[in-house]
C-alpha cells in the first residue's frame, strides 16, 4: 500500500494544517509506504517571492521532521525534484475536457470572489492528478476539502486509460474525520485569513494569540455554550477525554471565565507543540542534513516517476531520445 500526499508551502504551518493533514500523515507512516512531498509548484499559483518560497519549502520539511516524520520510513521530498510531474500534467490536460476544470471548486471560489485567476489556479487539478498518478499511489490521505481533486484524478486516470491503454492505477482518497479547526477569529483557521496559531510558534506570540481568541461576552458566572466556543474547540483537540468532559461541565455550569480556559489552552499547546521548539531549532541548524533527506527521497521518487512516464509516453506515442 502506497500512501501519498502533498502539502503546499504557502505560509508557516498552523494548527489547522496539523490536525487536518500532517497528523494523519504521521500516523500512517507506521503502516504504509509513504510518499510525502512539498508542493512548491502548486505554491507558485499564489507565492511570487523567490526567497520566501525557498524558505517556506525548507520550513515545511523542518516542521515534518520536528513533528516526528521518520525519513527512514517515509519519502519526504520536493515536488520540483521530480520535474516529470509537469510533463504528465500536460499529457493529462490533453485527455481532460475543459468542463471538468470549470467545475473545480477552487477555481469557482476565485470567480465567485471576482478575482481573475491565473492559469495555474485553473490547471491546479491537473498538476495534482499528475502528483498522485505518477507514483502509482494507492491511498491519498486528505481533508474533505480535497475530495473533489481526488475524484477528478480518478476521472483523469480513466480518460487516459480509455484513450490509450490502461497505465494508471485508480487511487482512493482516505478522508480523515478531523473537524474544521477554528482560527482566533472563529472562522476556519487559514493562512489567508491571518487568524492562525502557528504549529511551533514563539511562546509569547502564541500566548498573545490564544488570549485574543474571539469569544462572546457571557459574564464569568453565567453558563456558556461549549459548542459555539473556539477556545473549547481547540481544547478538545489537545486535551485528554476526561479533561474535555470536565471543561464541558465547567462551561455549562458557569463560574469559569474564558480567560481561564485560554490559559489552560496555552499550557496544552506548550505540552504538545511548544516543547518541540528545541528540536525544531536543531533541525533548522542542520540545513545540509535536511537537504540530504529531501534530495535522496526525491531521487527515489523520481525513479518511480521515470518508470511510469516511460510507459505513459509509450502508450501515447511520444518518442524521446534515450538519455
Ligand atoms: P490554508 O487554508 O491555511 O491555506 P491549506 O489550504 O494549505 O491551508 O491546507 C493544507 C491542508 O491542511 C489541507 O489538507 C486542509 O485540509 C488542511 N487544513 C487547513 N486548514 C484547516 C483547518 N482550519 N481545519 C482543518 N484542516 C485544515
Ligand atoms: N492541493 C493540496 C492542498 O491544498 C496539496 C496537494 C498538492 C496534494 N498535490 C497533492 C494533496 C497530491 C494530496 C495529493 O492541501
Amino acid at each position: 500500500m502506497r500512501a501519498l500526499s502533498g502539502i503546499k508551502p504557502t505560509g508557516p504551518l498552523h494548527l489547522g494544517n496539523y490536525f487536518g493533514a500532517m497528523k494523519q500523515h504521521l500516523e500512517l507512516q507506521a503502516a504504509h509506504e509513504g510518499f510525502y512531498f512539498i508542493a512548491n509548484y502548486h505554491s507558485l499559483t499564489t507565492v511570487k517571492d523567490a526567497d520566501y518560497l525557498r524558505q517556506l519549502t525548507r520550513d515545511v520539511a523542518i516542521d515534518y521532521l520536528t513533528m516526528g516524520l521518520d525519513p527512514q520510513r517515509v519519502h519526504l521530498f520536493r515536488q520540483s525534484d521530480v520535474p516529470e510531474v509537469t510533463e504528465l500534467t500536460w499529457i493529462l490536460a490533453t485527455v481532460t475536457g475543459k468542463g471538468l476544470l470549470d467545475r473545480a471548486t477552487t477555481y469557482k471560489d476565485f470567480v465567485a470572489k471576482e478575482i481573475v485567476p491565473n492559469m495555474g489556479v485553473y490547471c491546479y487539478p491537473l498538476l495534482m492528478a499528475a502528483d498522485i498518478l505518477i507514483y502509482r499511489s494507492d491511498v491519498v490521505p486528505v481533508g474533505k476539502d480535497q475530495l473533489q481533486h481526488i475524484e477528478f484524478t480518478q476521472d483523469m486516470a480513466g480518460f487516459f486509460n480509455q484513450t490509450f491503454r490502461p497505465v494508471f492505477k485508480r487511487p482512493e482518497a482516505r478522508l480523515n474525520n478531523a473537524p474544521v479547526v477554528p482560527g482566533i477569529d472563529g472562522q476556519k483557521m487559514s493562512k489567508s485569513y491571518g487568524n492562525t496559531i502557528e504549529l511551533i510558534g514563539d511562546a509569547k506570540a502564541v500566548k498573545k494569540k490564544i488570549m485574543s481568541i474571539k469569544t462572546d461576552s457571557t459574564p464569568v458566572e453565567d453558563p456558556k455554550n461549549p459548542e459555539t466556543c473556539s477556545v473549547f474547540a481547540l481544547l478538545k483537540l489537545l486535551a485528554e477525554p476526561e479533561e474535555i468532559a470536565e471543561w464541558e461541565q465547567r462551561y455549562r455550569k458557569g463560574g469559569t471565565g474564558y480567560g481561564t480556559a485560554k490559559q489552560r489552552l496555552f499550557e496544552l499547546y506548550e505540552q504538545h507543540f511548544g516543547c518541540r521548539r528545541a528540536t525544531r531549532a536543531q533541525w533548522a541548524a542542520r540545513p545540509d542534513d535536511v537537504e540530504d533527506i529531501l534530495r535522496s527521497a526525491g531521487r527515489r521518487a523520481r525513479a518511480v516517476a521515470q518508470e511510469l512516464m516511460a510507459e505513459v509516453r509509450d502508450a501515447c506515442g511520444i518518442v524521446r531520445a534515450t538519455e
